[in-house]
């Protein structure tokens, strides 16, 4: 076994914009940085709202191992019964008794090491939720203790909330990382006991836009306080996502770096 194990973390997909970006480039940033294991934020791959099989698939066939959810986790129908099928994904740990799927899932890299992934939604501005403080303990009393790596997906809009799962996990968790704000920050850091932590990773999808959807619809909306369909942009995809390497060993991480992949000319 490898004395490293290298994640890659892509944040929320947004539509097309994103899909295209990654079929573009996703193969070759494994090949290039020699990744071990990918893990995205589905919630916005079906044209902003939710995921279906198809477009998941397509991220499966590019090098995505496990998807991690969020607010729009129930946007698409066919997810209610997918996300119970199908160990790749996860919603978060914190939604009711009802919700169906799993908050963490534990998945292997080629090298054979178990990665577990635990997804978690904010209660700031999110909605009511529960507590996903609680909820993350109780994913830390079931995952298997033979995992190499234990990433935490905390799709929030507070970063003091964000970062306070950071803290929460230090020294227990490898990455605590945030999604769902769409916006990259330059926060990234290994906390004293080893636990690697960035606020948001940031959308893949396309900046000349408001968090992924036209301009002109949103900004309607924001001007007017009138009804109007958000829309997602389709082209000229960023990508942003986050590097971690991790000790198998100890679980803790060894270093943390931003990609940012601009789009196409
Ligand atoms: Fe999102
Ligand atoms: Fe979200």
């Amino acid at each position: 076994m490898s004395e490293r194990v290298k994640i890659l973390v892509i944040g929320d997909i947004i539509g097309k914009a994103g899909r295209r970006a990654l079929t573009e480039h996703l193969p070759a940033l494994i090949d290039l940085h020699q990744i071990d294991f990918v893990v995205a934020n589905g919630e916005n791959l079906a044209h902003g709202f939710g995921l279906n099989e198809r477009v998941a698939e397509e991220m499966f066939a590019l090098g995505v191992h496990v998807l991690t959810n969020g607010n729009h986790c129930w946007d698409q129908r066919e997810f209610l019964e997918l996300v119970d099928e199908d160990d790749r994904y996860v919603r978060p740990m914190n939604f009711t008794e009802y919700a169906p799927g799993r908050g963490w899932t534990v998945q292997e890299t080629g090298m054979g090491h178990k990665i577990a992934v635990i997804n978690l939604i904010g209660q700031t501005f999110m909605g009511p939720w529960d507590c996903p403080f609680a909820a993350v303990d109780r994913a830390m009393d079931e995952i298997p203790d033979d995992v190499s790596a234990i990433l935490v997906d905390m799709h929030a809009e507070a970063t003091s909330e964000k970062m306070g799962m950071g803290w929460h996990m230090d020294g227990r968790a490898s990455f605590v990382y945030g999604t769902h704000t769409h916006i990259p920050t330059c926060d990234e850091i290994i906390h004293a006991s080893g636990t690697a932590y960035q606020s948001d990773i940031g959308m893949t999808g396309s900046y000349q836009s408001i968090i992924g959807m036209k301009v002109e619809g949103a900004l309607y909306r924001m001007v007017r306080r009138l009804p109007q369909r958000f829309e997602a942009v389709e082209r000229g995809g960023s990508i942003f996502a986050t590097m971690v390497s991790i000790n198998p060993d100890t679980r803790m991480a060894t270093s943390i770096e931003r990609i940012h992949i601009p789009p196409a000319q």
